[in-house]
């Protein structure tokens, strides 16, 4: 198949054109897809899209000739089913790359957090020794919610099992292995009130958009740490910027945020920041952001590329894919 690969990046070519060996022919885009750049496509019959493309109903009428959206991500919020079904397109995605990838990630940003290593890395470069202000506490012993335990959440929660940490979680499915693991299903409430760390592993949907929000937080114990590796919109950042600033919220990890398409993957160092909140974000001590890096590690990347080559092979062969997206009916 014509493949034209958008938002593709050195390490995504080397690891396409690895997995591929010859057998679709790929043009590499280093445009993101939106309106202006879905024109690109033409003369292609597939688009290969990642998590900050445009694949909103306009978009995708733009894409003349395309059959397959083949998603280089588990996620697939930001892709309209309904239109893409209406226009005769399949969608298909990688459903699970490397879960340890995301968790061990998360697991960094508890780590970091609690022992402010990122504050404790500049003050010995300035050649501060100082401990003050650097004071953690130990994880052993202490409640870790989890919301959401998929692939990735249940990763997680075995790892925080490990710190001798005892675990609650919210999911809308039990996870037999989780429980198996001693991991206690609760009330998104008592979570709420017993976690001294949350960490959101579930998919964005209408049901959980902004499910960190005011009266969310307002329930939480003081100074909890929240942890988000999911996806930015589940948390509605201007309240917890006000619960940063209240001293609610004590600790924040993101590798995600709610407007990172006009940000992340991108050198934007020699530009004036245009978002304010980002922005405020950033001014925290106590808050420390990635930029959408916890899938990427050598084996999830190396996944990435395999499956998606094979989801685009499988679709030329038979027409549809075992890792096709399907409209919820
Ligand atoms: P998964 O599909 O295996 O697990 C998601 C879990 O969330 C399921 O158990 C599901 O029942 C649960 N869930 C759905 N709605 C819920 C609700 N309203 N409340 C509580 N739980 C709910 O997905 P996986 O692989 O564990 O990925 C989780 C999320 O991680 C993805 O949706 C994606 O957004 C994000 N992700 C982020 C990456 C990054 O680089 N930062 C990379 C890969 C995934």
């Amino acid at each position: 198949m014509k493949v034209a690969v958008f938002s593709s990046k050195p390490y995504d070519e080397a690891s396409l054109a690895a997995a591929n060996g010859g057998r679709h022919e790929l043009t590499f885009l280093e445009a993101h897809l939106n309106a202006r750049t879905a024109p690109l496509a033409a003369g292609h019959d597939a688009v290969c899209a990642f998590v900050n493309d445009n694949l909103s109903a306009p978009v995708l009428e733009g894409l003349k000739g395309v059959k397959l959206l083949a998603l280089r991500s588990a996620g697939f919020n930001h892709v309209d089913l309904a239109a893409a079904e209406q226009l005769g397109m399949a969608v298909v995605r990688v459903p699970a790359y490397s879960p340890y990838a995301v968790a061990e990630h998360a697991v960094a940003l508890v780590l970091a957090l609690n022992r402010n290593i990122h504050r404790a890395h500049n003050r010995i470069r300035e050649g501060n020794f100082a401990l003050d202000g650097l004071m953690g506490f130990d994880l052993h012993g202490r409640t870790v919610g989890v919301i959401g335990t998929g692939k990735i959440g249940a990763v997680f929660a075995g790892i925080m099992r490990g710190f001798g940490c005892k675990v609650l979680a919210h999911d809308v499915t039990v996870n037999p292995e989780c429980e198996a693991a001693g991991v206690q299903y609760v009330k998104l409430a008592q979570l709420f009130a017993e976690s001294d760390v949350i960490s959101l592993h579930c998919p964005l949907t209408p049901m959980t958009r902004h499910l960190i929000d005011d009266a969310a937080l307002s329930r939480m114990k003081n100074g909890v740490m929240l942890i988000n590796t999911s996806r930015g919109a589940l948390i509605d950042t201007r309240a917890v910027i006000a619960g940063l600033k209240s001293g609610r919220v004590g600790y924040l990890g993101l590798d995600v945020y709610e407007e990172e398409a006009e940000l992340f993957f991108e050198d934007l160092s020699g530009q004036v920041l245009q978002d304010d909140i980002f922005a405020r974000l950033t001014t925290f001590p106590n808050v420390l952001i990635t930029g959408h890096q916890a899938f990427f590690t050598h084996e999830a990347v190396k996944n990435i590329a395999e499956t998606t080559i094979g989801n685009i092979t499988e679709f030329e062969a038979t027409g549809q894919c075992a890792n096709a997206v399907k409209l919820p009916r």
